[in-house]
């Protein structure tokens, strides 16, 4: 077996080849950044939990037809997946105003979005990840109309199978950031989900700060952060394999 070669480091997880050139190894970190890595930190645990979290949603979601990059955890904080040629789009659905959503638009936190919102975002750290419009998306050619309307809707469809697993979790799914690759001529939901790329809050508590269970509390030095992460582990693991 040949060694891994790194390929990339991300703000969240390492890119390694393995012998196989369809398969790549993630490794997840506890490493965590905000506003565009001017915030850095270290969330411990945050490798496997993130890892774990995002094997059972990606395992959830495959069953229920969505395709994704997932192939195996050969340890708690790696994971096999299938090599894809990233999207560079952050596709970003909302169900409840928070965020940016309320910074930029001044609608107020909380606020119930129904329908959910769909927004793209163009994933360019030089450029802090800019909101798009649909014709600054096609201008750029970052995806084709067919692509754009294929990723609208799988990141609807994800969002009812995600909003209903984590109502059975009694956590709220108030928005999520997902990206997608393409695997010869199919569409895969990649990256992650967890945590770090949802806002989830304990629907066993109305308070908005003790409620939230995500990164906002590493973003916004609400404390307990290690715990929150933990917390939504134990709600996903319960779900997966009721006790
Ligand atoms: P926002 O309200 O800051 O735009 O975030 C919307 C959602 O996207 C939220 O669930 C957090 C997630 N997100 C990421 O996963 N990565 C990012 O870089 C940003 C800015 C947000």
């Amino acid at each position: 077996m040949s060694t891994p070669t790194k390929l990339y480091e991300g703000k969240a997880k390492i890119l390694y080849t393995t012998d196989d050139p369809g398969v790549l190894l993630t490794q997840f970190k506890d490493d965590a950044t905000a506003f565009n890595a001017q915030k850095k930190g270290t969330i411990a645990g945050k490798g496997e939990i993130n890892c774990t979290i995002s094997q059972h949603l990606f395992q959830l979601l495959e069953r229920q037809g969505i395709p994704t990059h997932f192939i195996d955890c050969p340890s708690a904080s790696t994971m096999r997946v299938k090599a894809v040629k990233i999207i560079p789009l952050e596709v970003v659905v909302r169900n409840i105003a928070a965020g940016s959503l309320c910074q930029q638009t001044g609608l107020a936190l909380g606020t119930v979005l129904n329908p959910p919102l769909v927004e793209f975002y163009y994933k360019n750290d030089a450029l802090g990840d800019p909101l798009l419009t649909i014709d600054r998306l096609r201008m750029m050619a970052l995806a084709t109309p067919e692509q754009v309307e294929q990723l609208r809707s799988m990141a609807l469809k994800i969002n009812v199978l995600l909003t209903d697993f984590f109502q059975r979790c009694a956590i709220t799914l108030v928005d999520f950031k997902l990206e997608f690759g393409m695997e010869g001529e199919q569409l895969l939901l990649a990256d992650e989900i967890s945590p770090d790329t949802c806002r989830l809050w304990d629907q066993a508590d109305t308070d908005p700060d003790r409620r939230v269970m995500d990164k906002d509390r590493f973003r916004r030095d609400l404390g307990g952060v290690e715990q929150a992460y933990q917390h939504v582990l134990e709600r996903v693991l319960a779900q997966i394999t009721p006790v």
